[in-house]
């Protein structure tokens, strides 16, 4: 799906999220702080609509801050980081209670952070990392352990070939995530520090699809060789690490409108959106690394205590799942978004 559609999905998500937020509130009665005018106002910073998980991402943090009555000041910036800043500074001028961003990439950051802490408005960084030299300029981080997904992913591999001859080289292609952002730096270093114990594991390119699966498909289009192999200049490829499941459809894509079978590569994804978890059964996708979408529930308690001015951690991670080819089938029910 390209942006302009998605962006689109998005505005209806955005929409159907409001009436869902105005149902809820029409359910129940008014809460105290609705009634006394106490109510904690949340700008919320979300970096754009570029996969199924950022969707179920955003709705998440909407349905939960509307069921806690916290009400919520929700921007798009639409794949921008400027645009981050000018939402969060705007939150910072309308003197919101608390500040919730995601970061797309790592960096940039400390200025508008900055402002945040002088004006005395905490900030929560969500899904993602950000480096700054001062830890002090936002009060923690809710999101998920992109590192230990690396290493899960590489953990199913190690298990896959443990029988394989070390001598017999495994071609893999990673397909990472967006430039300069904490997920696929992480994700990539948490995998290599397996795979590097294991000579028989290759990197043979590495490529962004920046979380994208137009650009998986593009990728999955350029693999394709002439005798419909898959490989990467004179080296067949036997895995993709996908460090997402948008770019992991993407490359599915592409091999299905070629006429190839999934089935020839051994494809490792990270999210797990309900349909790459349904591939396993069939054999399209080998592993499913799962990184939970559903950070909104966590996220309000953590708001709530920076409220009442209480500390929080400064770490808090989501935990997800592991989904592969070696489990029984019934172990899937119900899983994915
Ligand atoms: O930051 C989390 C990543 O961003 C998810 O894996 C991906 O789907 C999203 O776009």
């Amino acid at each position: 799906m390209s942006e302009g559609p998605r962006i689109k999905k998005l505005g209806k998500i955005i929409l159907l999220s409001a009436v869902l937020c105005s149902f809820l509130a029409g359910c129940k009665k008014k809460t105290e702080s609705e009634e006394d005018g106490s109510q904690i106002i949340l700008g919320f910073s979300q970096i754009g609509a570029e996969s199924e998980w950022r969707i179920r991402n955003t709705e998440s943090i909407l349905e939960a801050a509307a069921q806690n009555g916290i009400q919520i000041i929700y921007e798009n910036a639409r794949q921008k980081q400027e645009n981050q800043l000018q939402a969060i500074h705007s939150f910072i001028i309308s003197q919101v209670d608390v500040i919730a961003f995601v970061p797309i990439v790592e960096t940039g950051w400390d200025n508008v952070l900055q402002e945040a802490k002088d004006a005395g408005i905490p900030v929560i960084v969500v899904d993602r990392m950000i480096k700054t030299a001062d830890k002090s300029l936002y009060a923690g981080l809710i999101g998920e352990d992109s590192f230990s997904e690396g290493k899960k992913a590489a953990e199913f591999l190690v298990k896959k070939y443990k029988t394989s001859k070390p001598d017999e080289p495994l071609n893999i292609l990673e397909i990472s995530g967006t430039e300069n952002s904490s997920p696929a730096y992480e994700r990539a270093r948490g995998f290599r520090s397996v795979i590097q114990k294991e000579p028989k594991f290759r990197i043979i390119h590495s490529e962004s699809g920046d979380f994208l699966r137009s650009k998986g498909h593009e990728i999955g289009n350029k693999i394709i060789s002439f005798n419909s192999g898959l490989s990467i200049g004179q080296n067949p490829i036997d895995i993709i690490f996908s460090h997402n499941d948008a770019m992991t459809w993407g490359v599915l894509d592409a091999l299905r409108e070629n006429n190839i079978h999934a089935t020839t590569v051994t494809i490792v994804t990270i999210d797990g959106e309900r349909k790459s978890i349904e591939a396993l059964t069939y054999g399209a996708i080998n592993c499913v690394v799962e990184c939970n979408p559903n950070t909104g529930p966590k996220l309000c308690e953590l708001v709530k205590l920076l409220h009442e001015g209480k500390p929080i951690p400064p770490v808090t991670y989501v935990d997800g799942e592991v989904f592969t080819e070696f489990d029984s089938f019934t172990k899937f029910a119900g899983k994915g978004f």
